[in-house]
């Protein structure tokens, strides 16, 4: 990790406080960015390059009206066979570079019935499914607590400023559990009552080892997912990764709305 930090400090100092993680089909905000500095994950020491359609691969440090942001165009994912310590590592070198809020986005699968494919919905609570965790280990207790809290893992009042936020550009927000499977397979209909049953609103491959890992490090996360589906039997056709691709392109510039006028407020 002090490699990759090296690296990027060697081609910006810039220091941005706060971060966005962009997931599958979602990568059109870091295009938002002014003064934007690129960085290809290929050319970062140690990075993990995501494999999956629709994720670009890149770091971007830019501006949103004179805020200082960075933004991971793609991430890393356990079913790609990346470890949870690979998986987390930009959350990691985030810390290492100043970050101390990041907004997580991800493409999910709408449980919660009166969720419509499209919807954002912000992420109030997890379930985590994916039976690893990123800070099994010895513990680094200079960097974070041995048995880290998590009864606040998405902060409230984000939250709250989120849904303000929402409301003042009239756009519809839900906000639902979000339960974490490794993939790479969808979920069976079967799977899906079962999640339903355990109070999961929303079901995806991500996000939950990186929040575990900014909740250690004592960051501050806001997550939002896109249901670019229903989740599995609840509708009468097939889950297609494709689907999920089209629906993250269509709700894009309601997101890019949503993220540029949220940002400057956390
Ligand atoms: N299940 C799991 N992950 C997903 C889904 C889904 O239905 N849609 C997008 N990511």
């Amino acid at each position: 990790m002090h490699e990759a930090v090296a690296h990027i400090r060697n081609v910006t100092v810039r220091e941005p406080r706060i971060a966005v993680v962009l997931g599958s089909g979602l990568g059109a905000f870091a295009d938002e960015l002014v003064d934007p500095i690129a960085i290809p994950y290929s050319e970062i020491p140690g990075w993990p390059v995501s494999t999956a359609a629709g994720h670009s691969g890149r770091l971007v440090f830019g501006k949103l009206h004179n805020l200082d942001v960075a933004v991971m165009a793609g991430r890393a994912h356990l079913y790609e066979g990346y470890t949870p310590a690979q998986v987390t590592m930009g959350v990691r070198v985030f810390h290492h570079l100043g970050v101390r809020s990041v907004i997580f986005t991800n493409a999910a699968g709408g449980i919660n019935l009166s969720y419509r494919q499209g919807a954002l919905v912000l992420i109030s609570d997890h379930i985590n499914l994916q039976g690893s965790h990123p800070l099994i280990g010895p513990n680094d207790d200079s960097a974070g607590p041995r048995f880290p809290d998590m009864s606040e893992a998405y902060s409230r009042a984000y939250r709250a400023l989120a849904h303000q936020v929402a409301h003042q550009l009239n756009i519809q927000l839900e906000e639902g559990v979000y339960a974490a499977l490794t993939g790479p397979s969808y979920e069976t209909p079967a799977e899906i009552h079962y999640l339903r049953t355990i109070g999961a609103d929303l079901v995806g491959m991500s996000t939950v080892p990186e929040v575990i890992v900014a909740n250690y490090l004592g960051m501050h996360v806001l997550a939002i997912s896109c249901v670019t589906n229903m989740a599995a039997g609840i509708l009468p056709q097939k889950i297609d990764h494709e689907e999920v691709l089209e629906t993250g392109r269509q709700v894009r510039d309601t997101l890019i709305r949503f993220l540029k006028a949220l940002l400057p407020k956390l």
